[in-house]
């Protein structure tokens, strides 16, 4: 499947025109957006999986995950409904919208059994960017509850600019969302972040290769352990 940079461009003008911050540049719109089926077919993602998208904004990731996914395989949580609206109707073809038939929730509080299912698959892009710890040991202990024992859960992150601090201490969202028009950002330590992995059973590595990340942002691969999958 190919994805036009013109289309891209011609789709990020609406949005833009609109008001809705599609999370970046006109350039950030269609790489962003292509590196986060990148990142998942890297990591064996095929067309059967079944894939939550936490954060999914106006669908720049979901453009991508959509149409490559057989349907019903893309679920998507979003509580900002405008924004997610726009979406449905601007960045994805209405024929692959009615075929794909993807699932969508509009919950802030990091619920994932509202489509009661379990996921092959969880993406967060730029929102743990954006997060509190205790947001990110939420969607943490979410992955457990809701996903396959192989499951993989790729997610961004941003380090913290002095690197023997944990980061971000606030209790809330920082950032753009359905409750705020502020911008910023959210960091945390590599090490805050695998203490919080081991506490439930999983484990963590920095996807370190420049050509699978995007930007500042980093990816991080989150797994159970062998253990906790043998079990
Ligand atoms: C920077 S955008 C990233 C959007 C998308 N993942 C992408 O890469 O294009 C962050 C998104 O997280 C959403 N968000 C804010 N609070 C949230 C919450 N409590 N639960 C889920 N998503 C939230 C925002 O509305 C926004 O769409």
């Amino acid at each position: 499947m190919t994805i036009s940079r013109e289309d891209s461009a011609r789709i990020y003008s609406i949005l833009d025109k609109s008001g809705v911050f599609s999370g970046g540049s006109q350039n950030d719109f269609h790489d962003a957006g292509e590196n986060q089926l990148a990142i998942l077919t890297h990591f064996g993602l095929m067309a059967s999986s079944l894939v939550l998208d936490i954060g999914c904004g106006c669908l720049r990731g979901g453009r991508w995950l959509i149409p490559y996914l057989n349907s019903d395989c893309y679920f998507g949580v979003e509580p900002n409904v405008e924004m997610l609206e726009i979406g449905k109707k601007v960045v994805i073809d209405s024929k692959i919208l009615r075929d794909k038939k993807p699932k969508f929730n509009t919950n802030s509080d990091f619920e994932f059994d509202v489509f009661g299912t379990t996921f092959d698959y969880f993406i967060a892009r730029s929102i743990w960017t954006h997060s509190s710890k205790k947001q990110i040991e939420k969607m943490l202990d979410q992955f457990v509850r809701h996903s396959s024992p192989s499951a993989r859960f790729l997610t961004s992150y941003m380090r913290p600019r002095i690197p023997f601090l944990d980061g971000y201490k606030g209790e809330s969202w920082i950032g753009k969302s359905h409750e705020s028009d502020q911008p910023g950002i959210a960091r945390h330590s590599l090490r805050w972040i695998k203490r919080a992995c081991l506490n439930r059973g999983l484990k963590v590595s920095s996807i370190d290769e420049p050509n699978l990340n995007y930007g500042a942002q980093i990816w991080l691969l989150i797994e159970r352990t062998q253990e906790d999958t043998d079990l």
